[in-house]
């Protein structure tokens, strides 16, 4: 379980072509995939993955979100490399709004610099590319979402 994380790339970076650039970091950085698929996302499952954030930030926040995710192309991955990979995922991905992702992480380099400034202001959610878990926890419940054959424990 030390092993494998769980990461999802998002519609914004399927409909900007930009899979191919994104899977790059990975195996450049000894990380493959074990399993994925190619999905389009319903309500329910944006909803169990995203419930907690719809909680904080409101109906905008979660009507937004449901509009960038329902009927569009997801691919959720598990992912495995050496012990560590959860951190060092998120690592390779940078944080969360694109703007202040460093140079050379996936959000810096390919997300265009968007911002929550910016998405407010265009009345939409931040377009970051891919999500990626932050903890086991977090790995076994979005897997289980997603590609709920997949057995982790
Ligand atoms: P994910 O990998 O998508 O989970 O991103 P993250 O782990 O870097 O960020 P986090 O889990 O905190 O937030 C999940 C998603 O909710 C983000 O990708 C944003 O789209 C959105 N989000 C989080 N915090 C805020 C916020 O303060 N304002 C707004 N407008 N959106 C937020
Ligand atoms: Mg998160």
């Amino acid at each position: 379980m030390n092993n494998i994380t769980f990461v999802m790339i998002k519609p914004d970076a399927v409909e900007k072509n930009a899979v191919y650039a994104i899977m790059r970091y990975f195996y450049d950085n000894g990380i493959s995939v074990c399993c994925f698929d190619v999905q389009q996302a319903t309500s329910e499952r944006v909803t169990l993955h995203y419930g907690e954030h719809f909680e904080r930030l409101g109906q905008d926040f979660a009507n937004r979100m449901l509009e960038l995710f329902v009927g569009k192309t997801v691919i959720p991955i598990v992912l495995t490399g050496e012990e560590g990979i959860i951190a060092k995922v998120r690592g390779i991905v940078g944080v969360t709004e694109p703007v202040k992702a460093a140079k050379g992480t996936i959000r810096g380099d390919l997300g265009d610099g968007d911002s929550f400034e910016r998405s407010e202001r265009e009345n939409r959610v931040l377009r970051n590319l891919i999500h990626a878990s932050d903890t086991p926890e977090a790995v076994a419940r979005e897997a289980h979402i997603w590609l709920p054959g997949y057995p982790i424990q």
